[in-house]
């Protein structure tokens, strides 16, 4: 605990302790959401996620709050609607309020500098969740999945499914990249571009949009702002009007699964229909309108990232900060944040397709058959 929220604690130990609690409450009404005890020498662990408009961070924080209170934390958890000074706002307010540890999936992994500053000033550990924060030395630990691992199942995925190693081909690719704020972005790009860019060269994929980076440097010049749907619609859908008007696509590289949404979207728009002709999209995260889109023929992969061993991960992180115990991670030199290798916990991705759907996703309960319409 940092000295400050020491000092409240026995503060609100001795007479003061209603009013304390009082005060605290009162202080912590306005929050978005927040559990456990106020004004006690519970620790807090404030718990700052992106974006709302994405079904996983909904669950990454939903899960991690229920760990952290189920092992007897305070939480305050915040979204911050995918805008940078939100964030920023929130953690400010967070270090205000005398978090213990903060846990932070950040927007724009560059922008946090300032306000890891002021952590640092109250000694308030800091973990970077599923995105690294760049450039500051004020980042303790890294708790993520192999990003690059994500674009190499995706990239060798394609690869496997068109036969491409077995020389066939040519078939019409259209690359996507994730968001250029984000750190994981280029990973997932390199994983698979690594894969997939020697089939390129040898003419067995082609890209008849032109937008294929001539180096995974190059990566941003395909990247979607903000991983959002609708402009990876609009995006595929000018693709098709200007370069498909005599062609077919055979295959998207799509990062991730709220870019495939949109992908799919534009595809059906442009006439396109499940079955054969169909091109193969790939995806990440197993979002539940994708895993539909997967059984209904429109997704031919996910990569899944379980969230809630994300979750596991990062809460013994937290647990062992707060015991003053050796943080365990499992990886110490892949996350150069521009500063410094963040010491990190990689967790492995693993392939959905519809063949397993139900070994994977159902069996292990992330969804229920239900809610699949299984
Ligand atoms: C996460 C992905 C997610 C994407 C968009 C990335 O940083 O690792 O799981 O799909 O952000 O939110």
């Amino acid at each position: 605990m940092t000295s400050m929220r020491k000092a409240v604690a026995a503060a609100a130990g001795m007479t003061l302790l209603f009013g304390a609690l009082t005060a605290c409450s009162s202080e912590r009404a306005g929050e978005e959401s927040g559990g456990g005890e106020t004004g006690t020498d519970t620790p807090l662990i404030g718990i700052a996620m992106p974006t709302r408009s994405l079904e996983r961070w909904n669950n990454d924080g939903a899960h991690l709050e229920e760990l952290l209170g189920g092992a007897g934390y305070e939480t305050t958890l915040q979204y911050a609607d995918n805008k940078v000074d939100q964030q920023i706002t929130q953690l400010q307010n967070m270090i205000n309020q005398g978090a213990d540890v903060l846990v932070i999936a950040s927007i724009d992994g560059t922008a946090l500098g300032p306000v890891l500053d002021a952590a640092a000033k109250e000694e308030i550990p800091v973990i970077a969740y599923d995105r690294l924060i760049n450039d500051s030395e004020h980042v303790d630990y890294y708790a993520t999945f192999d990003n690059e691992k994500v674009g190499t199942l995706q990239g060798e995925f394609i690869a496997e499914q068109l036969g491409l190693a077995g020389g066939a081909g040519p078939f019409n690719l259209e690359p996507f990249a994730g968001s250029p704020d984000d750190n994981n972005a280029r990973f997932f790009f390199k994983g698979a571009w690594d894969v997939l860019s020697p089939y390129v060269e040898k003419g067995q994929l082609v890209v008849p949009s032109g937008k294929a980076p001539a180096t995974v440097d190059d990566w941003t010049t395909i990247g979607i702002q903000g991983w959002e749907s609708a402009k990876a619609q609009s995006e595929m859908e000018n693709r098709l009007n200007s370069f498909y008007t005599d062609k077919k696509v055979d295959v998207v590289l799509s990062p991730n699964d709220s870019l495939a949404l949109g992908i799919e979207q534009a595809l059906e728009g442009g006439g396109y229909t499940p079955g054969d002709a169909w091109p193969l999209v790939t995806g990440q995260d197993a979002d539940e309108a994708n895993v539909k889109n997967m059984l209904a023929g429109k997704q031919a992969m996910t990569v899944w990232k379980d969230t809630r061993t994300l979750g596991d991960q990062v809460a013994t992180m937290v647990q062992q900060i707060i015991d003053g115990e050796e943080v365990e991670v499992n990886d110490t030199t892949t996350y150069d944040n521009g500063v410094k290798v963040v010491p990190s916990y990689l967790l492995d991705p693993q392939v959905v397709t519809p063949d397993n759907v139900q070994s994977s996703l159902v069996d292990s309960g992330f969804y229920t058959a239900e809610k699949l319409g299984l």
